[in-house]
């Protein structure tokens, strides 16, 4: 049994927001995406929820493994009085899906994936074991989303984009209000996806991310799958592996 004294893990500790929306000078309230992180499960997996004035959220990525993560993610849920509508995978390996279940079974959502993806999440549970970790069934998931596709949540938008190379079924998710991309595992702060797992592919892998992401202006910022956020004009010129 898990009570409010016992969320002191290192997850609680590394989440943070975006700034509140800001005022302009009209006095009209400027419609804004928030974006929690937080940081689950043991490959330190980054899991978003995102939300927006009306209370909608969408879960990206739930790798909340355990009863410690998973209170985490659903007493932020409802502090913030929040309506999950949506969950999505930007792709399907273990790491971003131990919490599938969870949110499934909690909030009667069953994630969205792009249809090339779906091995993956059917080795769930032998994959998760190799790892040592007792995952229980494969995760059940619902639509299928492919390239251009538009999710909606509220009054906010995202675009979905494909972009494999570090693995099958990799999609990207763009909201062009408030000018940002989540990535999954294609694109790290001055670093990119392994392409040494199953389906992952170098040349395919540069291609995504240079006709995909760095076809987006400089200004939007990156949300990876693991690690600190970066922007589009940062990687084009520190990047070491693919630069502009
Ligand atoms: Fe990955």
């Amino acid at each position: 049994m898990i009570n409010s004294d016992d969320i002191t893990t290192s997850a609680m500790l590394n989440h943070y927001l975006i700034p509140l929306p800001a005022i302009n000078k009209s006095s009209e309230l400027i419609i804004m995406v928030r974006i929690q992180k937080f940081i689950f499960n043991l490959f330190q997996v980054n899991t978003y929820i995102l939300y927006d004035e009306t209370g909608e959220c969408v879960i990206i990525d739930p790798g909340c493994v355990d009863e410690g993560e998973q209170a985490i993610l659903a007493k932020y849920i409802e502090d913030q009085k929040l309506s999950p509508v949506k969950a999505l995978f930007t792709h399907t390996h273990v790491d971003h899906i131990m919490g599938s279940q969870f949110i499934t079974d909690r909030f009667k959502l069953k994630p969205m994936l792009h249809k090339d993806g779906l091995p993956f999440l059917e080795r769930y549970t032998e994959t998760a074991l190799s790892y040592g970790v007792e995952a229980g069934k494969n995760p059940e998931y619902g639509e299928f989303i492919k390239d251009g596709d538009i999710i909606k949540f509220g009054n906010s938008r995202l675009k979905v984009l494909y972009t494999p190379g570090h693995a099958d079924g990799s999609v990207c998710f763009v909201n062009d209000d408030d000018r940002f991309v989540l990535v999954g595992d294609v694109l790290f702060k001055q670093s990119i996806g392994r392409t040494d797992f199953p389906t992952g592919d170098f040349d395919i892998l540069q291609k995504s991310i240079r006709e995909k992401l760095y076809t987006l202006p400089d200004d939007y910022t990156v949300y990876p799958g693991h690690m600190s956020e970066t922007s589009i004009g940062f990687e084009k010129s520190n990047n070491p592996f693919i630069s502009e």
